[in-house]
């Protein structure tokens, strides 16, 4: 397999001619990434490789904003990723140092994408991928954080590509995310959320409840960990749900400025079910 010598900035998509001119995030994160057309290596600071993943459809974008910023608190820390996909966020909690990882998704052919890419790591011992309706797997109360990237384009499709769109409101998997996670976490753990701006992360961007709304009434302290700028290129899928996205979140960023802005806003959102955690 080749890699080019491409840092993160510049890793989307893998077919440009000139990578370093179009950045994922316009924001550097913190490690450096190889790429290839199917797959991205993870290096950190000095240099050595973190993990390597196979991809299918385009380096996962979303998933490296939480595979960075979420750190385990200790290699005890029981860590859930929901919608795993490649595996991405699992796998790079294991080469953190966690132990404990179940990385679940509901498609059969991205838990065995992920298992594969499990074992290309050696993370077999760290890391359970299961097959179901995210934390529908998992017992309750016992996990310290739960971790996702979430589909999450409005759709009026009945079978939408669940990779990427979520059903008619966008919140559809967010939500059942949510309910599904007060019961999944320990008194002080937290829910780890990538989500896409035109939601309305802090304040409604339309008239449906903004995400810290709908993690308030569930008893979450939600706190904005990094506020990311990405930039869409081509973006297909967000062409696909523009219509639904101006009629349902009017004053999001990409209602009122696609595609004449190139870029959109996304979060990486940390909720804590401890009082006091909101401003930490
Ligand atoms: C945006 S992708 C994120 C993949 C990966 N975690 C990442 O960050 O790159 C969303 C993932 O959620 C999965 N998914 C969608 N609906 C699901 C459900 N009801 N239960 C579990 N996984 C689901 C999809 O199969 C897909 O792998």
């Amino acid at each position: 397999m080749k890699f080019g010598a491409t840092r993160l900035r510049s890793i989307l998509p893998t077919q440009l001619k000139k990578p370093a001119a179009h950045a994922a995030f316009l924001e550097p994160l913190g490690f450096d990434y190889a790429v290839s057309s199917r797959h991205l290596r993870c290096l950190n600071k000095s240099g050595s490789k973190l993990y390597e993943i196979e991809f299918r459809e385009g380096p996962p974008v979303g998933g490296l904003a939480l595979a960075e910023l979420v750190n385990p608190k200790a290699d005890s820390t029981r860590i859930v990723d929901l919608g795993t996909g490649n595996g991405i966020i699992a796998i790079a909690m294991a080469a953190k140092g966690c132990a404990s990882v179940f990385a679940v998704d509901v498609s059969d052919r991205d838990c065995k994408l992920a298992l594969k890419n499990v074992r290309r790591n050696h993370k077999e011992h760290a890391i359970d991928v299961l097959r179901g309706d995210f934390a529908s797997p998992l017992m309750s109360g016992a996990f310290d954080i739960i971790v996702a990237n979430p589909p999450q384009l409005p759709t009026k499709v009945t079978m939408p590509d669940i990779q990427n769109f979520a059903g008619p409101t966008g919140y559809e998997a967010i939500d059942k995310i949510i309910s599904q996670s007060e019961a999944c976490l320990t008194s002080e753990g937290e829910l780890w959320l990538y989500v896409l701006g035109f939601l309305g992360v802090e304040r409604p961007t339309g008239s449906l409840p903004s995400l810290f709304e709908r993690l308030r009434m569930f008893g979450f302290h939600p706190h904005v960990e990094r506020n990311l700028r990405r930039r869409h290129s081509q973006d297909i899928n967000i062409q696909k749900a523009l219509p639904l996205i101006q009629d349902l979140y009017p004053m999001s960023d990409i209602a009122r400025n696609f595609p004449k802005v190139g870029y959109y806003e996304a979060f990486v959102i940390r909720a804590s079910r401890l009082v006091g955690e909101e401003s930490r």
